[in-house]
């Protein structure tokens, strides 16, 4: 999988993180959603959570804990991007099934995998606002609806060719 950053320079940005939010175990959850949306492959290594429990003076088991009651939070790497189908009522009375359906013979994977090559991960997601176009799809910060195969084909696309 392709690396973005240096572990020196993630490093650094958990300490930037940290020092914004204040090394408090209050600002736990603040600091980790941070700390996934730096990380490259969108996951919590095991090193850092323990770097981090250090860092806010709290028990390791603590951080695991969090890690494990938030869905949004992985200790697993992710593919480059992150495909979020959103399975809320407006989507779902707008069949997100079908839309699913099209990306996992896509991509070749079904939700909660990673394709081979490491760019994509296919999750769902509750509603992110896009319910006008729903059934909706959001990579990263883009959000995506309406789609058919064709539509769906070039947006795949565009992220290939980044
Ligand atoms: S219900 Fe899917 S974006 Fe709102």
């Amino acid at each position: 999988m392709e690396k973005l950053i240096t572990d020196d320079a993630l490093y650094h940005k958990i300490d930037e993180i940290i020092a914004m939010h204040g090394a408090s175990k209050h600002n736990l959850l603040a600091i980790l959603l941070e700390v996934q949306e730096i990380n490259p492959n969108h996951y919590i290594s095991k090193d850092e959570v323990i770097y981090i429990s250090k860092k806010l003076d709290t028990h390791v088991s603590n951080v695991f804990n969090v890690m494990s009651f938030y869905s949004a939070l992985s200790d697993k790497p992710k593919g480059r991007y992150v495909i979020q189908i959103c399975n809320s009522t407006c989507c779902k009375v707008s069949k997100y099934e079908k839309l699913q359906e099209m990306i996992e013979k896509e991509l070749k994977i079904k939700v909660g995998e990673t394709t081979s090559d490491g760019m994509f991960s296919l999750e769902y997601s509750s509603c992110f606002g896009a319910c006008d176009i729903s059934p909706a799809i959001k990579i990263g910060h883009e959000v995506y609806g309406m789609l058919d195969q064709l539509k769906l084909k070039r947006i795949i696309e565009s992220y290939r060719g980044n």
